[in-house]
């Protein structure tokens, strides 16, 4: 079994490269099939998440070839529908995706149920809402755990105003909409960066969206999409973690290849925290000159803070002066972390979508479990300011989204490594 071994204390100092997104990585990868030709994606993470979505691709008929390790060569001509594998769709949220890009490019679609982070429910409703205004039926096999859909009279523009504001569903019927006869209208979208990274990628392959980044999203269906080269933005949940990081340790880093733009709000919480942050044209650089103080978070949709940055925060407030309260407000039960940080001598209440985070003076090291990705973030940073030696378990939930995590906190001056047993 792997684990990370971390011994903490070291302040953070030097530069780190961030990677591309892994949340417009996984829809543009997915989101290749509706070309049928060959794109050339840069900037793609290596992330177990990428290579699961690529072998899911491969199986489905893609040809896979890298150009170097983050420039991938992908051409979707040979993809046939309905035959994603079972084991590796119900592994992770992503692919989802597949039923959007299946409807547009087939008229029907096979996907098998998404897993993804456990944090309670994790409905598809809105997605169906918006594929079934298109003109598709979906039925939901709860039995075998698969999703079909089918447009027998092809996919027609609609308007579509989503309930709650959901990524993952505005991404899903941006796709199926690309394509669709006529014009499509989605009120109330998601405005992530990585909405308007799938718009952009979209829009270089030939398709004529506007107003992604706003809530409202006109899509005018084209006949056809062709292929592109295209770069994926970085990773503002990497660069956050990384400045999140330097907060608990203490230190300087400049977290290089970033749009300082999509920080604003994690930039504006750490600076209340006490950290000095100057912004430059792609990169920050962020010192720790004061102790913490303790502040309040609750998470939302972009622009909002990140629920994707909120276990990393947490941990940094373990030990802040004063009292912190997190509340999440995007998913019903994403503290499933703070155990294992309490197992560190945190002192984490929890009521409801709310913890209280009183700081203490320090972390210890201990034995403790990387629940899910974010939360797994969350464990190395704690592990990084604790005293003693941290080990982390089920490490593989972290490398789904983190690309290079060791070797980039190595270079950074941190005592961490990757243990067999
Ligand atoms: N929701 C519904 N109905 C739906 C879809 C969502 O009620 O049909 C609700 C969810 O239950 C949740 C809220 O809407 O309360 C937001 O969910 P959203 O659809 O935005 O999330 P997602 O698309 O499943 C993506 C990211 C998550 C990230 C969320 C929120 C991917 C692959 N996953 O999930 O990323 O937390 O958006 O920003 O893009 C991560 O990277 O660690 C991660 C979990």
């Amino acid at each position: 079994m792997e684990r990370y071994i971390i011994n903490g204390g070291n302040e953070l100092f030097g530069d780190v490269e961030i990677s591309g997104m892994k949340n417009a990585a996984l829809p543009i990868l997915i989101a290749s099939i509706l070309t049928g030709e060959k794109c050339i994606i840069e900037n793609l993470p290596s992330i177990s998440d990428v290579r699961k979505s690529l072998d899911i691709l491969k199986a489905m008929g893609a040809q896979v070839s890298f150009r170097s390790e983050s420039c991938l060569e992908l051409d979707t001509q040979n993809v046939e529908g309905g035959i994603s594998p079972y084991d590796l769709v119900s592994k992770m949220r992503g692919s989802t995706y597949l039923i959007g890009a299946e409807l547009a490019r087939f008229g029907k679609a096979k996907v098998g149920w998404p897993g993804g982070c456990d944090f309670g429910v994790r409905p598809i409703d809105q997605h169906i809402k918006g594929f079934e205004a298109l003109g598709a039926k979906i039925t939901v096999d709860n039995e075998n755990g698969y999703i079909y859909a089918d447009a027998p009279n092809g996919l027609h523009g609609n308007s579509i105003y989503f309930d709650v504001v959901s990524v993952g569903a505005t991404i899903n019927v941006m796709i199926a909409a690309v394509m669709a006869k006529g014009k499509t209208v989605i009120d109330n979208a998601a405005r992530e960066p990585h909405i308007v990274d799938l718009a952009n990628f979209f829009n270089t392959c030939g398709a004529k969206i506007t107003g992604a980044g706003t809530s409202v999203i006109k899509i005018q269906g084209v006949e056809k999409l062709h292929g592109c080269t295209y770069t994926i933005i970085p990773d503002m949940i990497e660069a956050g973690t990384f400045m999140a990081a330097v907060a608990a340790t203490g230190g300087k880093i400049n977290v290089r290849g970033i749009i300082p733009k999509h920080m604003e709000s994690v930039s504006a919480k750490l600076e209340e925290m006490g950290m000095r942050i100057e912004e430059h044209d792609d990169y920050i650089t962020i010192e720790k000159v004061k102790p913490l103080k303790h502040i309040q978070i609750k998470t939302l949709p972009y622009p909002g803070f990140p629920t994707d940055m909120h276990p990393q925060l947490s941990a940094a407030l373990c030990c802040a002066e004063g009292t912190s309260i997190v509340t999440e407000g995007v998913w019903e039960n994403r503290f499933r972390y703070v155990e294992e940080l309490r197992k560190m001598g945190a002192d984490i209440e929890v009521d409801g979508v709310s913890a209280k985070i009183k700081g203490v003076p320090n972390l210890v090291g201990s034995e403790v479990q990387a629940v899910d990705l974010r939360g797994g973030a969350a464990m190395i940073i704690a592990g990084l300011c604790a005293k003693g030696q941290t080990e982390i378990t089920n490490i593989m939930t972290i490398e789904r989204g983190y690309d290079d995590i060791v070797g980039k906190f190595t270079r950074l001056g941190a005592d961490i490594k990757k243990a067999e047993y």
